[in-house]
């Protein structure tokens, strides 16, 4: 039976799951440094979360037995999937287990900003009672624009209709009728959303690009205010990935108040260095890359990932295989 190595964590229900079947689960982290001295010759499958970085050169000193790598989680960014495509191995994600933990995440950063939870909280642990100084806005009938319409961002726009908000949409990869069906403005042109929407959501992928999507120039654009005149200002949330955003320019546009709150999960760079003059930010909070760390969408995920190992491990494809239109 298989050899595994599952480097970042995974749920006893998982693990258990893939020992049931006969499989040897080894749960270690293993450091770059070993990775590319070939500490994944003696396995046949790797599962993996944020923290391990499986690039083409740990892939090309990691012998032939690897016929797996799972990613538990959606964001396949720390895999070289094309190097592990030209090896012939797949790489399997768990794509629809964190959507609710996400849509909820970002509905929580989206409210806390607009009701200065965070900074509220910061001021009472300090002794004052700084009423007249968080007084905020609703997100009723305000215009939330979502950058990518995948499953998460649709149900952040279900949720926030049922808030009364409109909901806008950027997703130069989506068919029409699917933001027809769900009642959303869909923009040509992301430049649109901007000029329309004083709350900016992220849900696509990092790449190419999308890298500095969200720059000084779409801040910019951001109107401030309601279509019904309500000086509500701007908002930012990200829960998707570091590095769309151009948090040099956000720190810019905090300072000069054309942003009025941004709240980010996911940053250029983690974990953050301290002193990260964005994260200091009065009118900033930030979560440490949270979004699928629920008890729930962890133990799905596990569960999705344990199945998808198994099936390749068989013989068989897996359904969410991200590189096979790279396999030989
Ligand atoms: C994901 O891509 O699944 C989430 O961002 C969570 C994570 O990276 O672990």
């Amino acid at each position: 039976m298989a050899r595994i190595a599952v480097t970042d964590g995974m749920s006893k229900d998982a693990v258990a799951l893939l020992e049931k079947s006969g499989h040897e689960v080894v749960l270690e982290f293993i450091n770059e440094k070993d990775l590319l001295a070939g500490a994944l010759k003696d396995f046949d499958a790797i599962v993996v979360r944020s923290a391990t970085k499986i690039s083409r050169d740990i892939l090309s000193n990691s012998g032939s037995r690897l016929k797996v790598i799972g990613r538990a989680g959606v964001g396949v960014d720390n895999i070289d999937i094309t190097a592990a495509a030209e090896l012939n191995i797949p790489v399997v994600n768990a794509p629809r287990a964190s959507t609710q933990s996400v849509i909820e995440l970002t509905i929580g950063h989206l409210l806390s900003s607009l009701r200065h939870i965070p900074r509220a909280d910061r001021s009472m642990r300090l002794g004052k009672w700084e009423k007249k100084a968080m007084k905020g806005t609703e997100l009723f009938g305000k215009d939330l624009g979502l950058i990518g319409f995948g499953r998460i961002a649709q149900g952040v726009g279900s949720v926030a209709q049922l808030l009364g908000m409109k909901v806008h949409t950027y997703d130069p990869y989506l068919p029409a009728k699917v933001a027809k069906t769900q009642n959303t403005t869909l923009h040509k042109n992301i430049d649109t959303l901007f000029q329309n929407c004083t709350h900016i959501s992220i849900h696509c992928n990092f790449t190419e690009e999308t890298h500095h999507l969200v720059n000084s120039e779409r801040m910019a654009l951001m109107p401030g205010k309601s279509r019904d005149g309500i000086p509500c200002g701007n908002h930012i949330v990200n829960c998707a990935r570091g590095g769309i955003i151009d948090e040099v320019a956000l720190l810019d546009a905090l300072n000069s108040g054309q942003i009025s709150s941004a709240a980010l999960d996911v940053f250029e760079q983690e974990p953050v260095s301290a002193g990260n003059q964005l994260i200091l930010h009065e009118n900033f909070h930030g979560t440490p890359h949270i979004g699928a760390a629920t008890l729930e969408a962890q133990a799905r995920v596990g569960k999705d990932i344990a199945k998808a190992i198994m099936k390749v491990l068989s013989g068989n494809t897996a359904d969410t295989t991200v590189n096979s239109h790279l396999l030989k």
